[in-house]
């Protein structure tokens, strides 16, 4: 297994992956093959081989790299893949000097564990963010934490 940029023949792949995790909220086939090809983002996979087990995508500003969606393949869930891609955009954000942020529907407990757990703090609310009327968590991982040190 390896972490590898997203390539433009990787799309197909990135596409099924997003569908099967976020159905009718995922990004666009259209958004997805512009990301991969934007140098403003940051697209990167876990490969197994051909096969795309996990990914992240973030935009990245003068001072902050922002991680926009993240998902992995159903049947390898639990498998501390999305931990791996998280722990490398915290390696990057540290030789870049840059801090790392994302958001976070306050409903989805899954993600908001894994990025506790790995060191990210809630540092502001956004109430009614989304379209159904969640709230948004806006997270930035805190590099003084010594507990959470990747
Ligand atoms: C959130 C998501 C990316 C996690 O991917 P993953 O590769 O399974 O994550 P990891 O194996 O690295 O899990 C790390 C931690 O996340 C949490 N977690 C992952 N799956 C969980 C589950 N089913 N229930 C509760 N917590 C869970 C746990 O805290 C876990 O740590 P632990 O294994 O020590 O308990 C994945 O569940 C997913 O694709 N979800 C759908 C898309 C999504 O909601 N993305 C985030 C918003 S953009």
């Amino acid at each position: 297994m390896q972490i590898r940029k997203i390539k433009p023949f990787h799309k197909d792949m990135l596409i099924a992956l997003s569908k099967q995790n976020f159905k009718d909220e995922s990004w666009s086939n259209e958004q997805l093959e512009n990301a991969i090809q934007d140098d403003n983002y940051i697209c990167i996979a876990l490969l197994d081989d051909d096969d795309m087990l996990s990914y992240l995508i973030a935009v990245q500003t003068l001072d902050d790299i922002n991680i926009l969606s993240i998902a992995t393949k159903k049947e390898c869930q639990k498998n501390g893949y999305a931990t791996m891609l998280i722990k490398w955009m915290i390696n990057l954000c540290r030789q870049v000097d840059k801090t790392l942020s994302l958001e976070v529907k306050s409903k989805n407990s899954v993600a908001i564990n894994l990025y506790t757990n790995i060191g990210f703090k809630k540092i502001h609310e956004r109430k009614n963010y989304y379209r159904d009327g969640d709230t948004a968590l806006i997270m930035f991982y805190d590099f003084t934490d010594k507990e959470h040190l990747s």
